[in-house]
């Protein structure tokens, strides 16, 4: 049986490709993404996902409060039957439907060791603060910003020479790396969540 994903995006999209490239090269096996939404129509993620033949859906959050914004993507996510929701540099807080509808069924990438700086500008806020250690979480979302069971974690050392340009970008080599990772983990049924806590079953 073919997991179906859908991945939410707002910009760059470089994750996705490293999702689809997994899929691509056999390291997710029994998964398809499905279809591509995003909440900004010229998101580079849309593109991406069209040189690959997926469904690149934009869909305008102008005009609509968060809970009628959030029913039109529950309308697609429905429409492709997805299995899986990822988000990938999408700068929108998911509503309470969503979460509820696909609980522990959706996963995010976040480019800090959470809990610490969560929100916007990740890197900038560890490398501001001082720290002699980053890295990125991949967890499942729930309610809260930045907040559900963590699945997996990389760090990386913060070295004396680093700007936040460096590091972001070293960040964002080990995002490539562990967020296909944990979709092939989820795709294989191998994690279980127990209360806040993630069991790896590999
Ligand atoms: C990544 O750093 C991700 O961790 C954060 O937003 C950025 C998205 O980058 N949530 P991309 O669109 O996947 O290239």
């Amino acid at each position: 049986m073919t997991v179906k994903i859908a991945v939410l995006v707002s910009g760059r999209g470089s994750n996705l490709q490293a999702i689809i490239d997994n899929i691509e090269r056999g390291y997710i096996k029994n998964a398809a993404v499905n279809v591509v939404i995003s909440n900004k129509a010229n998101a580079y993620a849309l593109e991406r996902a069209r040189n690959h033949g997926i469904s690149a859906v934009f869909l305008d959050p102008k005009g609509r409060d968060r809970a009628e914004y959030d029913r039109e993507i529950l309308n697609v996510l429905r429409e492709y039957d997805t299995d899986l929701l990822l988000l990938a540099g999408y700068f929108r807080i998911l509503g309470s439907e969503i979460i509820d509808a696909y609980r522990h069924r959706i996963l995010n990438i976040h480019p800090s060791l959470l809990p610490a700086f969560k929100g916007l500008h990740a890197q900038k806020q560890a490398f501001e603060y001082g720290v002699k250690v980053a890295g990125c979480t991949v967890h499942f979302v729930d309610e809260g910003l930045d907040s559900g069971p963590i699945i997996i974690q990389k760090c990386i050392p913060v070295l004396p020479e680093d700007s936040e340009k460096t590091l972001t970008d070293r960040i964002l080599e080990q995002e490539h790396i562990i967020y296909p990772e944990a979709v092939r983990l989820f795709v294989e049924g191998k994690l279980k969540v127990e209360g806040r806590s993630v069991i790896t079953l590999d």
